[in-house]
C-alpha cells in the first residue's frame, strides 16, 4: 500500500466498484465530501490492475442482479484476501456474504424505503451512530447469515443481517445505502470506514486535487505542445487554464465555431480568453458543420457527426501550430457515465465522449474527467477564473443542433437564437441566472394554429426549459415565477416572426433528460 503522502492527496486513492447500481455515482460524491479521492471503475477490473492502483479501501456498490442469477456480476476468490479494506453496499454486500460462505436467500417480501436499523455493535462502522437509527433499503435478496469470521453488526425487521463485519480482515458490508440522503448517519458510517478502517486522513480538498491534476499534465505532456478545445464553458475553460498553469504557452486554445452557438457568444468566449491573456485560435466552421448535418434527422447521428467534424477541424488546426499529439478536453464524469460505461447503459452520445471518431489520432487529456460540475466550478475558483465564466450556464458541445428537433437549418437557428436570447434577457433581469442550472429554448418543429391581428397564423412552437440540478446527472424542472414566464412567452410571439405558441417543459431528468435530444 502506498505510504500516506500530504504532498499528495490522490495517493489515498479510494476506488469503487460498480455493479452497475444507481447510486454509485452518489457513493463517489459522498466519499469526495469526505476529503477522499475516489474513483470508479467497473466490477469486472481484474484484481492485478486495482493493485497497481494501490487504493486504500474499496467500496463494492449495489447492483441490479441477485448473486444467484446466470450472469451475476462476482469477484474473483482471491479478492477478498489481498488485504485492502472493503466495504460493501446492498449487493456488494450480498456478494460478499455468498462468495465468503454466509448464506443469501430472496427475501418473502422486497425491503424498500425507510426503514429502521437496529445497531447491534456500536463500534467499527457504527462507531457514533445511535442504536436505533434510519437508514433506506432497497433490495430483494438478503443476508440470512453472515459468513465464518463475521459479527452481525446491524438487523431490521425484515434483514436479519443488515451489516456484517469482519475487523481482522477488515472486510464490512451493509445491507442498505449509507450514501442517500434518507440515511441520515450515513455519512458518519462511511467516514468511520475511510478514516478509521482505510486509514484516510481526508487531506483532498480541491486545491491539492489541482495540484495533483497540474503535475500530471505536466508529466504526461513533457515538453510536447498541445491545443485545447475550447467551447467558452465552464468545463473547457477550466481544463484550458489548468493545462496552462502546467504548460504555459506550450497549449493553444482553439475555439471553433461550428454555426451552432447562442447569440452574441463567439465574441464574447474570445474576449473572455484575451482577457486571460490565454492564446487563442478562432475557426469558423460554420459551412463545414451544417453541410455535414443537411437533412440528418437522427440525434445519435447528429451527436457523432459534429463529435467527429470537432475532431477533423482540431486535427487541421493541430497541425499548422505544430501541436498533433495532444488534445485537451474539458470532459465531465456525467458525460463518461451517460456516453455509456462497462456497466451503464448510453444514455446520449455526449460529443467529447461517445461521439469521438474510431480513428482518434490525438492523446486526450482529460484532467476533469473524474469531477462533477459543481467540483469544477470550485477548482475554476481556485484557479482565479473570473465568476461570468464559472457561473456560466452549461452549454452542450453539439449546440443547438440537439435543440431543434429533426434536421438543422440556417432559418431554424436564427429562430432559436432569437428565442433562446429572450429567455436568457428575461431570467437574468428576475434574478433567477444563479439560482437556475440551466434554461434555454427548444424547438420542437411542432406547427400550430394561432390568430394574430385578425389573420389566422400557422406557425412554429417554442417550448421552454429550465432545470435545477447539482451535477447534470439528475434534474428538476423549475417552478419559475408566473410573470417571468409570461413576458418570456408574450416577447417571443410578438418580437420573433414564425412562432406562434409557447410551451413549458415540465418533465425532470429521469424520466426525461435536460436537452432534448
Ligand atoms: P442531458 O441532456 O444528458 O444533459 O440530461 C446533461 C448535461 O450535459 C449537457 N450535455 C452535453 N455537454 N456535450 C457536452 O459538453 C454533449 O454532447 C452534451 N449533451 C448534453 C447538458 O446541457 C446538461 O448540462
Amino acid at each position: 500500500m502506498k505510504e500516506s503522502n500530504k504532498e499528495d492527496p490522490t495517493a489515498e486513492l479510494v476506488i469503487i466498484l460498480d455493479f452497475g447500481g444507481q447510486y454509485t455515482q452518489l457513493i463517489a460524491r459522498r466519499v469526495r465530501e469526505c476529503r477522499v479521492y475516489c474513483e470508479i471503475l467497473p466490477s469486472c477490473t481484474s484484481p492485478e490492475e486495482l493493485a497497481l492502483r494501490h487504493p486504500r479501501g474499496i467500496i463494492l456498490s449495489g447492483g441490479p442482479s441477485s448473486v444467484y442469477a446466470p450472469n451475476a456480476p462476482g469477484l474473483p476468490a482471491e479478492f477478498f484476501a489481498q488485504g485492502i479494506p472493503v466495504l460493501g453496499i446492498c449487493y456488494g454486500m450480498q456478494l460478499m456474504a455468498h462468495l465468503l460462505g454466509g448464506r443469501v436467500v430472496p427475501a418473502p417480501y422486497r425491503e424498500y424505503g425507510k426503514i429502521t436499523l437496529d445497531v447491534l455493535v456500536e463500534e467499527g462502522l457504527f462507531g457514533g451512530v445511535e442504536r436505533r437509527t434510519q437508514c433506506w433499503m432497497s433490495h430483494g435478496d438478503r443476508v440470512e447469515e453472515a459468513p465464518p469470521g463475521f459479527l452481525t453488526a446491524a438487523r431490521t425487521d425484515a434483514a436479519p443481517v443488515a451489516a456484517m463485519e469482519d475487523w481482522k480482515r477488515k472486510l464490512y458490508a451493509v445491507q442498505f445505502h449509507p450514501e442517500v440522503a434518507h440515511t441520515p448517519h450515513g455519512k458518519k458510517i462511511l467516514e468511520n470506514f475511510l478514516y478509521q478502517v482505510c486509514g484516510c486522513s481526508g487531506n483532498w480538498t480541491m486545491g491539492s486535487f489541482l495540484e495533483t491534476a497540474v503535475n500530471e499534465v505536466r508529466q504526461v505532456i513533457g515538453g510536447e505542445r498541445a491545443i485545447c478545445a475550447l467551447s467558452g464553458g465552464v468545463d473547457s475553460s477550466v481544463a484550458a487554464v489548468l493545462v496552462h498553469r502546467a504548460i504555459a504557452a506550450r497549449l493553444t486554445c482553439v475555439f471553433v465555431n461550428h454555426g451552432l452557438l447562442r447569440k452574441g457568444e463567439p465574441e464574447s468566449v474570445r474576449e473572455a480568453f484575451s482577457q486571460l491573456g490565454i492564446p487563442l485560435v478562432y475557426v469558423d466552421a460554420r459551412t463545414r458543420f451544417l453541410g455535414r448535418l443537411d437533412g440528418v434527422y437522427d440525434p445519435e447521428n447528429k451527436r457523432k457527426i459534429i463529435g467527429e467534424e470537432f475532431i477533423r477541424v482540431f486535427e487541421e488546426e493541430a497541425v499548422k501550430l505544430g501541436a498533433a499529439g495532444f488534445l485537451v478536453q474539458g470532459t465531465l464524469y456525467p458525460d463518461v457515465v451517460e456516453s455509456g460505461t462497462a456497466t451503464a447503459a448510453t444514455i446520449k452520445s455526449h460529443h467529447n465522449v461517445g461521439g469521438l471518431p474510431q480513428d482518434l489520432r490525438f492523446e486526450l487529456v482529460e484532467p476533469l474527467r473524474w469531477l462533477f460540475k459543481d467540483e469544477v466550478r470550485e477548482l475554476g475558483g481556485e484557479l482565479g477564473l473570473p465568476e461570468e465564466i464559472i457561473w456560466r450556464q452549461p452549454f452542450p458541445g453539439p449546440g443547438l443542433a440537439v435543440r431543434i428537433i429533426g434536421p438543422v437549418t440556417e432559418g431554424k437557428l436564427e429562430l432559436l437564437r432569437e428565442a433562446d436570447a429572450i429567455v436568457t434577457a428575461e431570467i437574468k433581469k428576475a434574478g433567477l441566472d444563479r439560482k437556475i442550472w440551466q434554461y434555454f429554448a427548444v424547438l420542437p418543429g411542432i406547427k400550430s394554429v394561432g390568430v394574430m391581428g385578425d389573420s389566422r397564423t400557422y406557425a412554429e412552437t417554442i417550448a421552454v426549459r429550465a432545470v435545477e440540478s447539482r451535477d447534470g446527472m439528475t434534474a428538476d424542472w423549475v417552478q419559475m415565477p408566473y410573470p417571468v414566464l409570461e413576458t418570456i412567452a408574450s416577447r417571443i410571439v410578438s418580437e420573433i416572426p414564425g412562432v406562434n405558441r409557447v410551451v413549458y417543459d415540465i418533465t425532470s431528468k429521469p424520466p426525461a433528460t435536460i436537452e432534448w435530444e
